[in-house]
């Protein structure tokens, strides 16, 4: 288990690395950094023991290699929304990345308000006689989307919230995300109106 978890740590590194790069290329060709920040964790084992408990599954590598998809998460912040589509685009069109499933929650926002664009693929990592494929789970989003989902999360796992303010609280949230996503509107426009790229 302990060697899983020290390759989903490769895996991010490599992840973290292809959009190091894609930043790079686009700051010298366009003079202007798609990528804001990059955050990436690895999975605690107690989440993933969790997840497998729920699902009535065995703590062992393989049950986490076929049945967690998140063990390894990196999560691109962007400067524009079109950004996000972008990047993806180039990660999805390079010959050793295989797209498992993606979830367009910019499109469909979820019923939380929740935005994002997420991805499962397949990397590989190279090992001292193997290449090994790894599952990442890569979350794309933007400045203003991650500013919602960060303070999102920290107000719905408070403790001991009144569940009369919850309905109060949802409906709140949800209007907060649809500020969040006017503002990268508004930006995107002016941007528009700036630069072309
Ligand atoms: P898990 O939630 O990881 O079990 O997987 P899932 O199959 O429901 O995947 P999904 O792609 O819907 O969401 C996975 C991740 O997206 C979560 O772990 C969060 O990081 C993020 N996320 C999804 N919905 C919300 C939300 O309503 N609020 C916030 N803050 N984050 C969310
Ligand atoms: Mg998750």
């Amino acid at each position: 288990m302990e060697e899983l978890m020290a390759y989903y740590q490769c895996a991010i590194m490599e992840m973290e690395t292809k959009f190091k790069v894609l930043n790079q290329q686009f700051s010298i060709r366009f003079e202007r950094n798609p990528i804001e920040a990059i955050k990436s964790r690895l999975k605690s084992s107690d989440a993933i023991k969790q997840k497998l408990v729920k699902k009535e599954l065995p703590f062992t590598p393989d049950a986490v290699e076929e049945n967690i998809k998140d063990v390894a998460g990196v999560r691109v912040i962007c400067s524009f929304t079109e950004d996000i589509y972008m990047l993806a685009e180039c990660l999805l069109k390079q010959d050793d990345v295989e797209l498992i499933t993606m979830k367009d929650y910019i499109k469909k926002p979820k019923d939380s308000g929740y935005r994002s664009l997420h991805l499962i693929v397949k990397i590989p990592i190279f090992l001292r006689d193997e290449k090994k494929m790894m599952k990442v789970e890569v979350q794309l989003r933007t400045i203003a989307m991650d500013f919602w989902a960060s303070l999102e999360h920290k107000l719905r796992y408070k403790k001991n919230i009144n569940p009369e303010v919850t309905e109060e609280l949802a409906k709140e949230l949800g209007e907060c995300a649809n500020l969040c996503a006017s503002l990268d509107y508004r930006m995107e426009t002016l941007k528009n109106k700036i630069v072309k790229i």
